[in-house]
């Protein structure tokens, strides 16, 4: 058996830290060959050519082949899954509704070629920002796939609420579970304490464990919202190794399954008062090669206040993007 990978955005930061793991069997594990396709705007392929030489130094025995091209037509072209990395960042003076525009003409094109080229069971992971944005573009643009198979990257934003509730708690990570964003991958999104657990026995709520709603507040949803921007300022260059692997997390739980809950920004079926087909991150199950938002959980005051305040910032991106003529 074997999948058809495809990585936009190849010979970027993400990317270099992006294939060596797909090539080596952590993406979809052991017993699956994996074929790459290396999409990369012309200016860019002559770097992809060089980690293509890398990879095949590498002598992965799951690395089936490796495709380079310039033409999302066939960088699509028969894929099972499709990681969007590449993206156009924002420069100094662009304003929103330029950055959005930008993108767009990334991202409309690929949605159509993934429509019309892509394996019936192509799953698609957005990471390049605006990330969920940029997914909805796609998915708009591609009407003959179903709506649930493309998604946004919000689990690096779930590895880092990880991270500093365990170092808040001075506990392993491995005893927490269940924690999840909700809304935008931007620094308004919620990590929700309320629905996370402490491992027992007793188990315990973690915003209990916590208890200090202050910090909550006034330091983890800023600290864990701002992070990207932190690890900026410290290494003068954006999280290229932890985006990758919060990349492989996301679609290795997609395809093969885990426990628990995981955060993954999926168009909404109007759960929780997110409007149908805005592309948000929820709290979903991963089993058999799907994924389902987890309904009945606990919102309080306090949590739809957040999520309320980053719902509001995905629909006016998705009005902004409306207005542009980017998705009908
Ligand atoms: P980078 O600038 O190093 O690489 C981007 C690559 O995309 C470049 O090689 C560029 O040539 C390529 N590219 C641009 N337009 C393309 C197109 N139309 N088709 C194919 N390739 C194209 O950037 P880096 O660090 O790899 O980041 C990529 C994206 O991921 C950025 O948008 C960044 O903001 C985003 N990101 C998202 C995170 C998330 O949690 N969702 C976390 C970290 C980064």
């Amino acid at each position: 058996m074997s999948k058809t990978v495809t990585v936009t955005g190849a010979a970027g930061a993400i990317g270099y830290a992006l294939l060596f793991r797909i090539a080596s069997g952590q993406l979809v594990g052991p017993d699956e060959k994996v074929r790459l396709r290396l999409l990369e705007i012309e200016p860019a392929l002559k770097a992809a050519e060089g980690t293509a030489m890398e990879l095949v130094d590498c002598a992965f025995p799951l690395l089936e082949a490796i495709d380079i091209t310039a033409d999302p037509n066939e960088a699509f072209d028969g894929a099972n899954i499709a990681m969007l990395v590449g993206a156009r960042p924002r420069t100094k003076g662009m304003e929103r509704a330029d950055l959005l525009e930008a993108n767009g003409a990334i991202f409309q094109p690929q949605g159509k070629a993934i429509n019309d080229h892509a394996a019936d069971d192509i799953k698609v992971l957005v990471v390049g920002n605006p990330a969920n944005t940029n997914a909805l573009i796609a998915m708009n643009n591609a009407p003959d796939v179903p709506r649930e198979r493309f998604t946004a990257m919000t689990r690096l934003d779930q590895n880092r609420a990880y991270g500093q509730l365990a170092a808040k708690l001075a506990i392993p990570l491995t005893d927490i579970e269940d924690l999840v964003i909700w809304g935008n991958h931007s620094p308004t999104m919620f990590p929700d304490l309320f629905n996370a657990k402490i491992k027992g026995p007793p188990s315990q709520k973690a915003v209990d464990a916590v208890d200090d709603m202050a910090w909550y507040e006034n330091e983890y949803l800023p600290n864990v919202g701002k992070r990207g921007a932190a690890i900026i300022e410290a290494r003068g260059a954006s999280s290229a190794a932890s985006a990758a692997n919060a990349a492989i997390d996301h679609i290795h739980d997609w395809v093969l399954g885990a426990d628990g809950l995981v955060s993954m920004a999926v168009p909404s079926g109007g759960q929780y008062g997110v409007p149908d087909g805005l592309v948000s991150s929820f709290p979903v199950r991963v089993s058999g090669g799907d994924y389902e938002i987890v309904e009945g959980l606990e919102v309080g005051e306090f949590a739809q206040s957040k999520i309320d305040i980053t719902v509001n910032e995905l629909k006016e991106e998705q009005a902004a993007v409306k207005s542009l003529g980017l998705i009908g």
